[in-house]
């Protein structure tokens, strides 16, 4: 199958179609927070740190099982473990994308509403409550999630190089721009300081166990990891690229995106004198609050930047969600030869009636509950906390224990083409056997316990 398969067009683009996947909803909406509610600039050094020494090796495992191998996830076990249970993480993990893609197209399908309400009339008469409102209604919710499902869809249907990889070429600098406009423009609100303080101020006595723990969940959620979705991109990555640059490369932009969405946000925040909180309330009603409240001489320039925060917030989306798609379409295409047009749909079904719950779950089925949760937070509970941390176990396992020490040494370092990377291989193959399993141990009983 490996010869019908397209390539990324060049290494460039295979960083921005990873950095694509990476960059998300959890860059703006988790990231700005975690970093205040847990110790400022301190929490960066940490995050930092596990990113480079933890997240990074799990990272290229992945990226070393997709990149020898060009295939699916399923494919490339059934080919480095033929006949073997391994297969069953391949499969595994084409499911988990697929349940993040889910719930995640929901919060898109918010984005754009929330975009065409930027545009239409602005949040001149909102309060804080439009947002709960807005979610609890069935009907709007669940066009606006079809329409970003499709979105997503239709890009991963026109394939790897003139879907993904052209969305992704024109996305990834588009983003960087647009929160730089926005963080310029929060940074000069008055009152804005207090937030630029609240996300550089050490104070190492918030660095708790709990709080280091949720710093890798984040990594992990915002790197991609464990999930198939860096696996299925690196499948794409020709022969001659570099995968240890490609990895600091794509953890480098994740992070700086970050960092510049979190001076995006919290000094408007603080400059309007609202206690900062996470996840979708901080962008779904703390900014539309803070857009259309704006002091007059500010009123216009608020709509501008609300139409160009929310547009920024549907793109980032977009390319994290056709990273997951990608995942389950391959695996059809490749194992079960189905036609792509034939794949993509029968992943729409199926993520859109899964979707269609978890929108849901926040009307109607809002009384019902799995383990205690609504479907919605089910779902983003079992990726996010198990599922995420699971399968990334599984491969630095894999490529540590499993792979043939030869295989993943020639992947690294291209046959022993790349000075550097041949020079610090060991280093790289000790965190990835070694350290990564145990430090990711150390966090899932950590979270157990919390
Ligand atoms: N990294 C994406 C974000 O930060 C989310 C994501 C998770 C994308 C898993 C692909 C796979 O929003």
């Amino acid at each position: 199958m490996a010869s019908g398969r397209e390539n990324f067009g060049s290494s460039t683009a295979a960083v921005l179609a990873m950095a694509g996947s990476a960059i998300g909803l959890g860059n703006i909406w988790r990231f700005p927070y975690m970093v205040g509610s847990n110790g400022g600039a301190a929490y960066i050094i940490v995050y930092l740190l596990l990113a480079i020494f933890l997240s990074l090796p799990i990272l290229l495992s992945e990226t070393i099982i997709g990149r020898s191998t060009a295939s699916n996830t399923f494919g490339a076990m059934e080919k480095l473990a033929p006949g073997t249970r391994w297969k069953w993480v391949g499969l595994l993990t084409i499911v988990s994308p697929l349940i993040i893609l889910s719930y995640y197209s929901v919060v898109g399908g918010w984005s754009i509403e929330f975009l065409w309400k930027s545009v239409a009339e602005g949040f001149g008469e909102t309060s804080p409550e439009l947002f709960g409102g807005f979610i609890s209604r069935p009907w709007a919710p669940l066009v606006c999630h079809t329409l970003f499902l499709a979105l997503t869809a239709g890009i991963v249907m026109a394939g790897v190089k003139s879907g993904i990889e052209k969305f992704n070429n024109i996305s990834m600098p588009l983003l960087f721009v647009l929160i730089i406009v926005i963080m310029v423009y929060s940074i000069s609100l008055p009152g804005a300081s207090e937030g630029v303080e609240y996300l550089v101020k050490p104070d190492f006595s918030k660095l708790t166990p709990s709080a280091i723990a949720s710093a890798m969940g984040q990594s992990f959620f915002s790197l991609s990891l464990g999930v198939g979705t860096i696996l299925t991109y690196s499948s794409y990555m020709k022969k001659d690229a570099d995968i240890l640059a490609s990895g600091f490369g794509t953890a480098a932009f994740d992070l700086l995106f970050a960092l510049i969405a979190g001076f995006a946000i919290m000094p408007a925040v603080f400059a309007a004198g609202i206690e900062p909180g996470a996840g979708p309330g901080l962008i779904f009603e703390t900014l539309p609050y803070i857009f259309g409240t704006m002091v007059s001489s500010w009123a216009a320039l608020g709509r501008i930047v609300s139409i160009l925060f929310f547009l920024t917030i549907v793109v980032a989306a977009l390319t994290s969600s056709i990273s997951m798609y990608e995942v389950g379409a391959a695996y059809l295409v490749e194992e079960r030869g189905m036609s792509r047009r034939k794949a993509v749909a029968l992943i729409f079904c199926g993520t859109w009636l899964l979707g269609a719950l978890c929108s849901l779950s926040f009307g109607p089925l809002s009384g019902f509950k799995l383990f205690g949760e609504t479907i919605f937070n089910f779902c983003d509970k079992l990726t996010s906390n198990f599922l995420m941390s699971f399968g990334s176990m599984l491969f630095v396992i894999f490529v540590g224990w499993k792979m043939k020490k030869s295989t993943v040494r020639e992947e690294i370092t291209n046959g022993g083409k790349l000075k550097f990377s041949s020079k610090i291989f060991g280093v790289v193959y000790f965190f990835i056997r070694y350290i990564a399993p145990v430090a990711i141990l150390a966090i899932f009983i950590t979270n157990l316990l919390a």
